[in-house]
């Protein structure tokens, strides 16, 4: 049965003038209406800046370890309907149960982090070059927050942002993907309802990604917003990046990747391939951390791809509901671009891994397919060797479950390989020498390096970001995020009853610089 969803904001439901329909869709069975989805214009866009910037300094003014106690029960609200939340996940956009699970586990992580931060959210005392006077730092908070999320991950990136946010007493906008409303809705009503938030604490907008930018351009005219964190396309959040510098605010920006896997010829090549099975086709390849290219060493290639495609061509995909590696495309949108990335596929190259190309059906069927192919957005799984440094399909992120192969001699030419495409969110390097891997942290430009392990499946504590195409160097979760969700203030307190001037009043003990033993 489809669910009806509106946005929320100052507390209230809008279905107001402007609005438009959408239907977000089962990608394993596209018949299924998940839910009936109001999109809003920008005028709502900006409505919810604004109710967010007037809920603003009362929940500054909750003391921290109350925000972090909601913080706490938000966490514990969301565990008691991790199944149910898990399965909407896997209805609405095609994520294996078992992933999905670990999705809502990352929220519940995050929150477990968090809720003790509402305890520290430490500044500092810092010594004065003078006596009698004080220096101490103060996190504020930075104001509202406007998050802007794809729906890949529809409910553990947003967490990244909002409870953090919410911890350190801004007030968030939220514009879920369109095509996670249902997803995102029920986070949304989990957290007010979980949270006691007041009305206009956390506001939620489902809208297009025009209309969004338009209210987002106009609330950052009214000065309604000081932050933006966006996850999306390098496109979108260079736009993004762009409107942000023009109001003097950088935006919290996770981009795309095009994330290498280099394969050492020490490498445990069985432990590679399964790392490159799970980073390459996990999530259908539709993570920002998806495996890119393989770039392994020609002497041991051959073995490697032989292995690579072996693991491929018995993993079991198909029905999300059932154990499988991977399920449909996130949605229409994502299966017609991914049809541009298999263009891109060469006569040079060799493509293996499945009993077929492009969708799944009944015409290109894949042998073990899990379910019944022809009701949702399924492809197959695609190896394709012999790529080359300057083929798009090795330059640019092809979001869906391919995985381009090609070789290096020695070791600068695996790291060079690695950062050509000028991406930097995760990479990855299988080898049995120490020297390989420090090389590699030294050479390669990710903001993520995982070592005998996949591009995919950072832990919820670590910073998250990347460089580069892939961010403006901002990252997330962690205590790094913090950086992010306050502003530092510097407060200096005299109490020596006259002026003292900083750099001029200062005593100094006079040493000889000419003494000798
Ligand atoms: C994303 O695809 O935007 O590291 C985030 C990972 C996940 C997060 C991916 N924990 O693969």
């Amino acid at each position: 049965m489809s669910r009806k969803i509106t946005s929320v904001v100052g507390g209230r439901a809008v279905d107001g003038a402007g609005s438009s329909a959408y239907a977000s869709v089962n990608p394993s069975r596209t018949s299924e209406v998940v839910a009936e989805v109001t999109l809003a214009d920008s005028h709502t866009y900006v409505d919810a800046c604004r109710a967010a910037t007037e809920a603003q300094s009362d929940w500054a003014d909750v003391p921290a370890p109350v925000r972090g106690r909601a913080i706490a029960h938000i966490g514990r609200v969301v565990e008691e309907n991790a199944e149910a939340l898990a399965r909407l996940v896997t209805e609405e956009i095609g994520k294996p149960y078992a992933e999905a699970l670990g999705e809502v586990r990352e929220i519940i992580d995050t929150c477990d982090f968090f809720l003790g931060e509402g305890r520290r959210l430490y500044g500092q005392t810092v010594p004065s070059e003078m006596p009698d006077k004080k220096l101490f730092t103060f996190r504020n908070p930075v104001g509202t927050v406007a998050v802007v999320t794809a729906g890949n991950f529809p409910v553990a990136v947003p967490s990244w942002y909002i409870v953090p946010a919410l911890l350190c007493g801004n007030t968030v906008v939220w514009k879920p993907a369109e095509y996670a409303s249902a997803s995102a809705h029920a986070f949304f009503d989990l957290f007010v309802r979980g949270g006691g938030l007041p009305d206009g604490v956390l506001n939620i907008v489902h809208a297009d990604g025009a209309a969004t930018f338009e209210g987002l351009e106009q609330a950052l005219s009214e000065g309604l917003v000081d932050k933006v964190g966006f996850t999306g396309s390098s496109a979108v959040g260079s736009r993004i990046g762009e409107l942000t510098g023009r109001h003097l605010q950088s935006a919290c920006l996770e981009l795309g990747g095009k994330n290498p896997m280099v394969v050492c010829a020490d490498a445990d090549l069985d432990l590679a391939v399964q790392g490159a099975l799970f980073a390459g086709f996990g999530t259908g390849g539709q993570r920002c951390t998806s495996l890119g290219t393989v770039i392994v060493d020609e002497r041991v290639h051959d073995d490697f791809l032989a292995r690579f495609v072996e693991a491929t061509t018995r993993a079991r995909m198909g029905d999300p509901t059932q154990d499988v590696l991977y399920g449909p495309m996130l949605d229409q949108k994502f299966a017609d671009r991914y049809d541009e990335y298999l263009d891109l596929i060469g006569s040079h190259h060799k493509v293996l891994g499945s009993t077929g190309v492009g969708r799944i059906g009944r015409d290109n069927p894949r042998d073990g397919f899990v379910g019944d192919p022809e009701q949702g957005l399924f492809y197959h799984p695609v190896i394709v060797d012999g790529v080359r440094a300057d083929d798009k399909i090795f330059l640019d992120e092809t979001f869906g479950p391919l995985v381009g192969v090609t070789t290096f001699t020695d070791f600068d030419e695996a790291i060079s390989l690695a950062n050509a495409p000028g991406y930097g969110l995760s990479s990855s390097i299988y080898t049995t020498n120490p020297k390989s891997v420090f090389r590699f942290c030294r050479g390669i430009s990710a903001g993520m390096v995982s070592v005998n392990n996949s591009t995919s499946g950072a832990e919820a504590h670590l910073p998250f970001g990347g460089n580069g195409k892939s961010g403006n160097g901002s990252r997330q979760s962690g205590i790094w995020v913090l950086e992010q969700m306050t502003r530092w203030q510097a407060v200096n307190w005299d109490f020596s009853g006259q002026l003292q001037k900083a750099q001029m009043d200062v005593a100094e003990l006079v040493p000889e610089l000419d003494f000798r033993i």
